[in-house]
């Protein structure tokens, strides 16, 4: 098969109507600050035990069209010795990798930061791919303050982003693009709106630069939201201001948006996914790559014991069909009781 050929089958598995990804791919500590709300200790078992709960669940591949893994996940196996990647496209879901090593203070910007993992990485795809990822994700990350994110900062990291996207597409793994404008601080959802076009703008531009094919490529934002000590916008307000930031910026040529949940509650992220493909005549499939969204009620349900695993397997399910209902524009605040 033609790399491109290959590129476009991974997309065509990942974007389809009513499916998302489910995003477990925190680093080691980002696992072990979510373990700490259990009271379970982050170590390898823990950790493999978790990952080979999700994968596990029965029907998830109804709802989930691929799963982004960290590293160590890659390599680990489920109780009954089947390796993870293994175990996730046995139920039709497409392993991923997450690539980028992660972010450090941006120099002469203070404020600002830039993600790094450049150096090597066609090599380490190689390896990655050896053991069955079929896409990667890498992530900037965006401060919001009344100066902050700086013109450095978003040429940077758009630059970063763009260069990671063109080496996985030369290697035959898809390149998710995120670029997450975060919700923490107080500004108003105007600012958020305000931030993200010009970082998403900036994005777009250095991915043309870098000759990014963007049939072959998915972008994960975050969506456009009052910072989290602000007074929140109504659920129509985001789902419009969201819709109108990605008109402005994201051709049509790209496949999939994949929100990611960025700190909203589960029932949020839902809501205003759900909110946006109600509104009419959308280029892209509009739809999930939930992390906390889709894991915090299963974790909780969890809580490191094997007698709970059905239980938070049940949770998990419920917040991947939710999810599905709000791809297709079909959740109603009801089924969180009705259905639960
Ligand atoms: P959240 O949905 O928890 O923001 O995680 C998604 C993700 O992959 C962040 O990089």
């Amino acid at each position: 098969m033609s790399t491109a050929s290959e590129l476009q089958s991974t997309v065509d598995a990942m974007v389809q109507p009513g499916k998302g990804l489910l995003a477990a791919d925190e680093s080691g500590p980002t696992i072990a600050k979510r373990f700490k709300t259990i009271g379970v200790e982050s170590n390898e078992e823990y950790r493999r035990a978790w990952r080979d709960l999700l994968l596990s669940t029965s029907g998830l591949g109804e709802y989930i069209s691929g799963v982004i893994l960290y590293e160590e996940t890659l390599g680990q196996c489920s109780s009954k010795g089947t390796p993870l990647p293994e175990l996730a496209a046995s139920q039709g879901i497409v392993p991923g990798i997450k690539v980028d090593l992660g972010k450090i203070p941006l120099a002469h910007a203070p404020g600002d930061e830039i993600t790094q993992g450049l150096d090597g990485l066609a090599q380490r795809l190689a390896g990655y791919r050896k053991q069955g990822a079929r896409f990667a994700k890498w992530r900037a990350v965006y401060n919001i303050s009344p100066t902050r994110p700086g013109r450095l900062a978003i040429e940077a990291n758009a630059d970063a982003l763009a260069s990671y996207a063109a080496i996985c597409q030369e290697a035959g793994i898809v390149p998710i693009v995120e670029p997450e404008v975060l919700m923490d601080g107080d500004h108003t959802i105007a600012r958020s709106f305000e931030v993200t076009e010009a970082v998403l703008h900036e994005v777009f531009h250095a991915l043309h630069r870098h000759a990014v094919v963007l049939e072959h490529m998915l972008l994960k934002p975050g969506m456009v939201i009052a910072g989290s000590n602000a007074g929140k916008a109504s659920v129509e307000d985001v789902a419009r201001q969201t819709v109108q930031v990605l008109k402005r910026t994201v051709p049509a040529a790209v496949p999939g948006v994949v929100f990611l949940s960025g700190g909203q509650t589960p029932e949020q992220a839902t809501a205003h996914l759900d909110a946006m493909n109600r509104l009419a005549a959308l280029p892209w499939n509009l739809s999930f790559s939930y992390g906390r969204a889709l894991q915090e009620p299963p974790l909780q349900a969890w809580k490191g014991l094997a007698a709970n695993v059905a239980v938070a397997q049940k949770a998990l399910l419920k917040r991947a069909r939710l999810n599905s209902e709000a791809c297709l524009g079909r959740y109603e605040t009801r089924m969180e009781v009705d259905e639960g």
